[in-house]
Formats: C-alpha cells, structure tokens, sequence
C-alpha cells in the first residue's frame, strides 16, 4: 500500500474538523508546550549543587531520554549515563558506585534493584509508573501464564518484578525481534505481554507463534497515521522514525522503527534533513544534540493529529523534576525494594536478555 492508498484508507478514522490538513499539522506543531532543547537559566543553581553531590559522594545517575533536558545533561556531566532502557540497565551493573539514582520509571529503578541487589537504589518519584505495568497485575497475568502452559513466557522490561519472575524471558524494545527470532528458531510458541502493539510488531518481523497480552503505552498509543501522513505532505522529505509501542498503521509509515537508543542512532544515518519523531519529544533533546543541522517534528497525536492531547509527553517521566531530584539526593529518600524472593526469580530471565547480547 502507497502512502496515497494508506491516506485513503484512514479516511474513515478522520474526526470532521473544518481546517485543512495543513492547518491541523501547524496547529499540531504550535500546540506542542515548549519543551526546551536545553536546561534553562532555573536549573542553574540546582544543577551545580546536584552536580557536586553526585560527585561527591559517588552517585551514578541513570536517566532515560524522556527525562527532562537538566537531568539528562547533569547524568551525563556527572558520570551517569542518558539511555535506554537495556542501557540504563546494563550501566547500573557496570557502575562502581554503591548509590544509583534511576532517573525514569518504577520500572527501571525496579530492574536496576534486581541486577544490583547490594547496591541502593533511589528514585525521584516514587509514583513514576508506566501504563504497561498498570495493565499488566501479577495475579492475572499468572492466570494468563498457567492457562497457556505450553508457551515461552517472555515480558517486555516494563512490567513489575512480580511478573518478571513469572517469565522466562525479559526483553527491552531494542533486542525483542532478536530474542523473539532465537525462540522462534528454537521451536518454541511464545506467550507475550503486556504491550500488543510491540507485541504484534515483533510477531509481523519474526512470523513467530505468538500470544499477546492486551496493554498498552498511553503515550505512543496515541499517535495517527493520518497526522503523519498530513506532516508528510508538508515535508515530502521527511523520514520517520517510530517507537514499536506505537501503532501498526504508524509503524507501518516508518522508515525507521527501534527503541529510543536505536531512533538517535537512525536519525544520525539519516540523509533526510527533516525527521518526524513517533515516540516521547523528551527524546529531542539528545537526538538534536545528534543531529544539529536536521528540522525535528513530533509526530501528531491525538485525534486527527492535530489537536494534540499528549503530544508524547509520558506523565509518569514528568515526575522526574530537579526538585524531587534533589530532595531524593539530600535526604536519600524513595529506596526501591524488590522482595528478595521474586527478585531472586526475576534475575533469571532479566540475566537471559543481558547474557543474550553483550
Ligand atoms: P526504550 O527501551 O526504547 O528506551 O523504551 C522505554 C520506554 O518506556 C518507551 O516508552
Ligand atoms: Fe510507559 Fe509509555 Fe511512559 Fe514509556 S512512555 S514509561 S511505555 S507510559
């Protein structure tokens, strides 16, 4: 299907709106709230005093590129590292420092417990959540797992520690096609969860036997193909990068679909010199820094792509402000707990995806 059938085809998706195409994508990109590509002139003072008491007492931060710009630049100035998420994982391992601060969602501060279990693990916010997670509770997902006992159970990271030591597998968005391959090579039929549109990606690349869990990212879930394709038409020489959380009619537009890690790197091979972003915009700052000289657009999101509801911007990322930064760093508050008996369990198929690929 050419771009001009798939636009014909999302025609019944369109809400009746009296703008133009045109319009809605200018609507789309000014509705977008200034996120600065930089910390701003505010985070000075508290980025200094973040900065010396990192340092000074041996702090490793590991943020996620949808933090905002100040933490991302302090991980980076401080020795810490800005990634994704089997990144942020791996380098909590690596770390000589006995004091990590994940800056990022309960689940990854969660994983980096399970890796590191001698070493404190702290958090910004303690209510950082993810929707894949809230979708996908211990009890029915063990419910779901013994109901199909003859299936490989293989979770995205984004899930509890309960229900990762119910899987045999863990895998992140960057080494899921991988992992599903191998399996899938191995004879096995997989049951997978919670993210289906991940899910049913990786099931299209690998034509593995896969059963899917129904959860959902509220974030990625809500970009449109029609708002992508009316973004095109305004930068015929766009290329676009998509995260697998989203949609299969977005990602199917895409010239390029991998996990945050893997959208920079595509963005720097990218001859294009302009690129739409299907995946949170605090993902702009880096990948600017990446490629100065190229124009980055944010995919649309709600509705007919234009209103703009979201606008990639994950709530429970935004928990992760200076303030509670800082307070977390003073007073060592919010130390994640994982009960030794399921982190014990969950290290099992957390170490598989870390042994798959060094
Ligand atoms: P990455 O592993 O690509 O960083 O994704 C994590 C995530 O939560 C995306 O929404
Ligand atoms: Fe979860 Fe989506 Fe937020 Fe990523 S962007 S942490 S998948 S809710």
């Amino acid at each position: 299907m050419d771009v001009g059938e798939l636009a014909m085809a999302l025609d019944s998706d369109r809400v009746s709106s009296n703008m133009s195409p045109r319009e809605l994508v200018l609507r789309h990109l000014s509705h977008i709230p200034t996120l600065g590509l930089k910390p701003t002139a505010d985070d000075v003072g508290t980025l200094e005093q973040l900065r010396e008491l990192l340092t000074d007492n041996n702090v490793s931060l590991i943020a996620h590129y949808y933090t905002n710009p100040a933490i991302q630049s302090l991980a980076e100035e401080s020795g810490g590292i800005v990634s994704d998420s089997l990144e942020m994982a791996r380098f909590g391992q690596r770390s000589e420092s006995q004091l990590l601060i994940v800056a990022g969602v309960a689940f990854m501060g969660e994983t980096a417990k399970i890796i590191s279990p001698n070493k404190r693990v702290l958090m910004p916010s303690h209510d950082a959540t993810c929707s894949l997670d809230i979708g996908c509770p211990a009890s029915q997902f063990e419910e779901f797992c013994d109901n199909n006992p003859d299936r490989t159970v293989v979770v995205y990271a984004n899930t509890s520690a309960a229900v990762k030591a119910r899987a045999d597998w863990v895998v992140t968005s960057s080494i899921a096609v991988e992992v599903i391959e191998y399996l899938d090579s191995q004879g096995k039929k997989i049951l997978w969860a919670p993210d289906r549109y991940l899910g049913s990606y990786v099931q299209g690349k690998t034509g593995a036997d896969m059963l899917l869990w129904d959860g959902s990212c509220v974030v990625h879930e809500e970009f449109k193909a029609q708002g992508v394709l009316n973004m095109l038409n305004i930068y015929p020489d766009a290329a676009i990068l998509v995260h697998p959380e989203s949609p299969s009619v977005v990602i199917d537009l895409a010239d390029f679909v991998g996990s945050t890690s893997q959208l920079i790197s595509a963005a720097k091979k990218m001859p294009n010199p302009q690129l739409i972003v299907a995946t949170d915009r605090g993902i702009l700052y880096k990948m600017q820094q990446a490629v100065p000289n190229k124009q980055l657009l944010m995919a649309p999101t709600a509705g007919n792509g234009a209103t703009c509801s979201s606008c990639g911007d994950c709530p429970w990322m935004a928990m992760n402000t200076m303030d509670r930064l800082l307070d977390c760093l003073t007073s060592e508050k919010n130390e994640v707990h994982v009960d030794p008996h399921i982190a014990e369990k969950a290290l099992v198929a957390v170490n598989r995806m870390l042994d798959f690929k060094k």
